[in-house]
């Protein structure tokens, strides 16, 4: 039976990661410092539902409490457990606040990135998944963003540190031979999405009547990814490296191919909502990029990748989830 480690496992993607391998029948062993970047309750609740799965389909799980950072901690986990493959999900994942604390940004994103793919070295772990992202291409000009496209001009520190971690995984695929899949997600959604995220965010404050902090004039986009789909992804790129007969390094866009500009995004969350939107409009930020767009015709080719829920289902299915499981426990 194969097992996996999940780092970041209680956290909005890799909770959902980890109860999709469950169901599928593989084992999973993951790691999560419970950090305070949001409310931790949210965190022991994405563990909650991840045990109860585990539970359900009577297959192996088992989290570590700790840091990706603590090598003694990740020795003792690459000892413990005989690991066929790794998702490297944990990080600091705000673009902004990484402007406010680079340092911070490096150590988790990188020094952590560092200690697990040393342990894959000396434990003889030779699949790896490490999940980037769409900031990488930075204010990139050409659209759709191709994986052959230049990304040398990243615009925030968090932008950077996916990059660097690209070129790590890079380094130690040809040194050590391993098969490495660093994925590009672009903009995540879905049930437990983190709340300092734009959908979760604009639920909340439509939901209240507080108005919306919009920033710019609205006309920035992002390519909106629904979970079920990067899980889906997520696993296609897992199999993928996991097979023994090919050395493989590769990047893959992991995206939905239709950027929805930002005062639509608005208008489709109220309309789900039903209630008007208010619209407090503010200057850009800096870091933020103009337009995420993802051509993910590779991904589609080397691993079937292929996105299915389209943004008003993806949001109607947010929006459900919302209001059943946080607003109506609030109010
Ligand atoms: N959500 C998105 O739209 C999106 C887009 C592109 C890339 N990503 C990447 O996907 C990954 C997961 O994102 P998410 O939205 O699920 O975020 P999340 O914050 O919900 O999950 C990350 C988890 O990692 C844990 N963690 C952080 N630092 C750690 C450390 N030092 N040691 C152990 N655990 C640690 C956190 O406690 C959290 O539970 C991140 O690498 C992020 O950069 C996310």
């Amino acid at each position: 039976m194969t097992t996996i480690f999940i780092t970041g496992g209680a956290g909005f993607i890799g909770s959902h990661l980890t109860q999709e391998l469950l169901k599928q029948g593989t084992q999973v062993i993951s790691i999560d410092n419970f950090n305070d970047y949001y409310d931790q309750n949210l965190k022991e609740k994405n563990y909650e539902l991840v045990k109860q799965t585990a539970k359900e389909v009577n297959t192996f799980y088992k989290l570590y409490r700790g840091d990706i950072r603590d090598k003694e901690l990740i020795e003792k986990i690459f000892a413990e457990n005989k690991i066929d493959g790794v998702v490297s999900l944990a990080a600091n994942a705000g673009v902004r606040p990484s402007i406010e604390n680079p340092s911070f940004y490096v150590d988790v994103n990188l020094m952590g990135l560092t200690n697990l793919l040393e342990a894959c070295r000396f434990h003889d772990v030779k699949s790896f998944v490490f999940i980037s992202s769409s900031s990488v291409y930075g204010n990139n000009k050409k659209v759709p963003f191709s994986e052959k496209d230049a990304v040398d001009n990243p615009i925030s520190p968090y932008a950077a540190t996916k990059k660097a971690g690209e070129l790590l995984c890079y380094t130690y695929h040809s040194l050590f031979t391993m098969n490495i899949a660093c994925l590009r997600y672009f903009t995540v959604y879905g049930p437990r999405q983190r709340p300092d995220l734009a959908i979760n965010k604009f639920t909340r404050l439509i939901l209240e009547g507080q108005p919306i902090p919009m920033y710019g004039d609205g006309g920035t986009s992002r390519d909106y990814t629904y979970i079920s789909d990067i899980v889906t992804g997520t696993i296609q790129a897992l199999n993928y490296v996991i097979q023994k007969d090919k050395l493989i390094y590769d990047i893959f866009n992991l995206g939905g191919s239709h950027p929805i500009i930002l005062r639509e995004l608005i208008n489709i969350i109220a309309q789900t909502i039903k209630k008007e939107p208010i619209i407090q409009q503010l200057p850009m930020q800096p870091g933020d990029v103009n337009t995420t767009y993802s051509d993910f015709s590779h991904a589609k080719k080397i691993l079937n990748y292929q996105p299915k829920i389209e943004i008003k289902e993806g949001i109607a299915k947010f929006v459900g989830w919302y209001i059943q499981e946080v607003f109506s426990h609030v109010n």
